[in-house]
């Protein structure tokens, strides 16, 4: 669909835009989220490459913060390369067996250009000034500057006027922008393991990796962080080692 023939309908005098919300079935999905474990011990066979290529396209279906998509994947295919991230991953049983290692990156290195890219490619005819103008900010408002210098004024200013009005109180640091990119990150992780389980696959999510090692391997800036690599593959029988154990909702749950 091209941007000119949106569906739109008027509203308020308005020609909005307009996604009907579609039918969606809670029993598929809750199968799809309950049967989903961390699998430690794969089979050998093979994800299909288009099954493969749809989880990787949900994983990007994920939602992400100001739509910034500030993650990367990499798909580990090389023999030599894989051997050395199994290695890595502390040679855990669930990366030896994996028929495939996609290893989950996060990108605070890309803020300036996929801004400049939504900018660019923005999915309506004409954006919104307001919109347009938050786009032009985000390198300013995300750039922690060098040594976090600026991170350490904004933080100062944003807290100063925050004690008369809400503020946003960050991201200002590189930690903090490490953090930031992360949560969208691991959200696109999340879909990509469901995806595998909507596949029939199984998956397990590692953060027991070496990151300097995984960061060599991959040629990885130091801007770019490892967040999780994600083995998958076919359940073996034995590849789940114990039942779910989730505690009580009421110690998670609070209604305030
Ligand atoms: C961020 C993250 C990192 C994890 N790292 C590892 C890991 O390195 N090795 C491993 O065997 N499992 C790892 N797990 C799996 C957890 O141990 C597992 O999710 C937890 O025990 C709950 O079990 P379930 O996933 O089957 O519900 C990780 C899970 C998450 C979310």
């Amino acid at each position: 669909m091209s941007q000119h023939d949106l569906p739109t309908v008027e509203i308020d005098g308005k020609q909005r835009y307009v996604e009907p919300a579609e039918a969606t079935d809670v029993e598929a999905f809750r199968a799809v989220v309950r049967s989903r474990r961390s699998v430690r011990k794969f089979t050998d066979r093979p994800i299909p490459p288009d099954v493969l290529d749809d989880c990787l396209d949900l994983a990007m279906l994920a939602p992400n913060s100001s739509g910034l998509q500030m993650w990367e994947f990499y798909v580990v295919r090389s023999p030599e390369k894989k051997a050395a991230l199994v290695k890595a991953c502390m040679s855990q049983l669930a990366a030896r067996t994996a028929a495939e290692l996609i290893v989950c990156v996060s990108r605070t290195d890309r803020i300036r250009e996929h801004a400049q890219q939504t900018l660019r490619e923005w999915p309506m005819p004409t954006m919104n000034p307001l919109v347009r103008r938050y786009y032009q900010l985000i390198p300013w408002h995300y750039s922690p500057g060098p040594f976090d210098v600026a991170a350490r004024v904004k933080r100062v200013v944003y807290s100063a006027v925050g004690l008369v009005r809400p503020m946003p109180r960050g991201p200002f640091s590189s930690a903090d922008l490490d953090l930031w990119a992360a949560k969208s990150t691991a959200l696109a992780c999340e879909n990509l393991v469901l995806a595998f389980r909507a596949h029939g696959f199984d998956t397990c999510m590692m953060e027991g990796f070496d990151e300097a090692r995984v960061r060599k391997l991959l040629d990885l800036p130091d801007a770019a962080l490892p967040i999780m690599v994600v083995g998958a593959g076919e359940r073996a029988a034995d590849g789940v080692f114990w039942p779910q154990l989730r505690f009580d909702r009421d110690q998670f749950v609070h209604e305030v």
